[in-house]
């Protein structure tokens, strides 16, 4: 399969910002020993990675908007095209030396993403999807699982910080669904998570309060994949809730009809 252009300006971009993020990565595993931790050398390994990506896509579309997660929003001469960039997805993995973490970029056309790539730079595994194209990691072709039964069902989810609001109504959705499934997982990657959903290696994913940037690249690769992905009470748009539900055709509605009950 041969890649479309935006993708290519995406890939290129992951690729050339993963070089430095593994290096840094090698120092986070040394640095655990000491007194004080990795905390500020990897904020500003995030920041590098965010600026060398805005760099290598404003070079390629001069005119584009972005919404960094560690910069916020920047507007471009053109508005309705933005870049929405989370530099490292699975900061608390990063920091501890867990090796599951991803760059996520995706394109934001009025409101709506068409374009993602997630890629785990340990793993080499390059996620990327494109409205109406298909869903690939490197260069094969994803399909969502084919499990149509809870009881054989894994889920990803995510625990909310605990300083976050919804920390409490987060277990009363956890245990039905521990209950009904085959297992729950929590990996630390929301960007990983959906594009494991769109690898059809879990069955769904959901988590409520994440930001755009979480996922807006992977909610292309689970849709083109052949999931579903909505906001878990109703709510019009996912991107601006947060409270995601992605899971494959079977399974989409159980789930989110589980999750909403719990609540
Ligand atoms: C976090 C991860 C995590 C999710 C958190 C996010 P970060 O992003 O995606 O899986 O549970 O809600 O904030 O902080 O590592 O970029
Ligand atoms: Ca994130
Ligand atoms: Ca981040």
């Amino acid at each position: 399969m041969i890649a479309p252009p935006v993708i290519n300006i995406m890939a290129g971009a992951a690729r050339k910002a993963a070089r430095g993020l593994l290096r840094d990565f090698g120092e986070v595993e040394q640095l655990q020993v000491s007194l004080k931790g990795p905390a500020d050398f990897v904020s500003a390994a995030d920041r590098r990675v965010e600026n060398l990506l805005r760099r290598e896509l404003r070079k390629a579309r001069p005119e584009y908007s972005f919404l960094c997660e560690e910069s916020g929003p920047e507007p471009g001469t053109d508005t309705a095209n933005q870049w929405v960039i989370d530099p490292l997805d699975g900061t608390t993995n990063f920091l501890h030396g867990i090796p599951h973490f991803a760059i996520s970029i995706a394109l934001v056309r009025e409101g709506d993403p068409i374009a993602g790539v997630v890629y785990n730079p340990i793993s080499d595994e390059l996620y990327w999807a494109e409205k109406g194209s298909g869903a690939f990691v490197n260069e094969r072709r994803l399909r969502v699982s084919a499990r149509r039964q809870m009881d054989d069902a894994v889920f990803a989810t995510g625990f909310p910080y605990r300083s976050r609001p919804g920390f409490d109504r987060f277990f009363r959705l956890l245990e039905p669904v521990i209950r009904a499934s085959a297992g729950v997982r929590r990996f630390g990657s929301a960007a990983l998570d959906l594009a494991y959903v769109a690898a059809g290696r879990v069955e769904g994913f959901w988590e409520v309060g994440l930001q755009p940037w979480d996922i807006a690249a992977g909610i292309v690769l689970v849709r083109e994949a052949g999931g579903y992905v909505s906001e878990i009470y109703g709510g019009r748009d996912v991107l601006q809730t947060g409270n995601i539900l992605a899971a494959n055709d079977h399974l989409h509605t159980p789930l989110g009809e589980l999750l909403r009950s719990a609540a």
